[in-house]
């Protein structure tokens, strides 16, 4: 069965809303009527009604780089999926390595972060990815297993269609480093069957697995051209819209 790609720009911390808007007026046209594959952008929560409104009636989707798993409270510095849909974010990233190891996001907190994104119809991005210690001592795909098995407690079959899962090996990410194409479609192999065990066959696959960490033009057709990788999450290489448009027609 063939599986939709979806090509997403992660912006970090990166942009004002004017050079968001500037990217969206340069980039659009590029890919207008692009409808081999979906594409979706996450800029910062500050960007995201300039994101969203420039790209409204386009084939571009708008989500946010994180959530906060309570619908509303005293979370200082948080996002809430209420605040994500009033602007009309559609996506979300979920425990990004980033998160991880700098915000201390744990495989629980992925996971309550996962149920509240899909009870309110969100499309969420779940991120998952060893370090490079984890994959020099042979853990790999131990920690690919926990940390599925982690966001996906409570999860059942009927729910989880929406749900999309980003492998990025975190030594990859931003370091120029990348998986090789046979590397990552080994990575996304375990994690298919480890998502076969908990939700069955049919929903492992139809699952989409983005590869993820040093995607650039110049490597994006070896990676998301392999049967086994359904797309990419691309955070420096989305930035320019050349760059980026480029990934998207791999
Ligand atoms: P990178 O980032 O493409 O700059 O390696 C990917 C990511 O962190 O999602």
């Amino acid at each position: 069965m063939a599986r939709k790609a979806l090509i997403a720009a992660n912006w970090k911390m990166f942009k004002t809303p004017a050079e968001a808007a500037d990217f969206a007026k340069a980039f659009l046209p590029l890919v207008a009527g692009h409808t081999r594959d979906e594409i979706a952008l996450f800029p910062s929560p500050v960007l995201l009604p300039t994101v969203v409104a420039a790209c409204k009636g386009s084939n571009v989707a708008v989500g946010a780089q994180n959530i906060h798993f309570a619908e509303e409270g005293a979370y200082t510095g948080e996002t809430s999926v209420g605040q994500l849909k009033a602007v009309d974010g559609t996506h979300t990233l979920i425990g990004h390595s980033e998160r991880r190891q700098y915000f201390a996001e744990t495989d629980e907190i992925v996971n309550k972060k996962l149920h509240t994104a899909l009870k309110h119809k969100l499309i969420p991005i779940v991120c998952v990815g060893e370090v490079l210690e984890e994959r020099e001592s042979g853990k790999t795909e131990s920690v690919l297993k926990t940390q599925i098995t982690g966001a996906f407690a409570g999860v059942t079959a009927e729910m989880a269609a929406p749900i999309v899962i980003a492998y990025e090996p975190v030594w990859a990410i931003g370091t120029g480093k990348t998986a090789t194409p046979d590397m990552a479609a080994d990575a996304h192999k375990i994690i298919r069957a480890e998502v076969a065990k908990l939700l069955g066959a049919n929903v492992a696959t139809a699952m989409r697995i983005l590869y993820g960490g040093s995607v650039k033009p110049d490597n994006a057709t070896a990676l998301i051209g392999m049967e086994e990788i359904d797309g990419a999450l691309v955070g420096g290489a989305s930035l320019k819209p050349d760059s980026f448009t480029a990934i998207v027609k791999y």
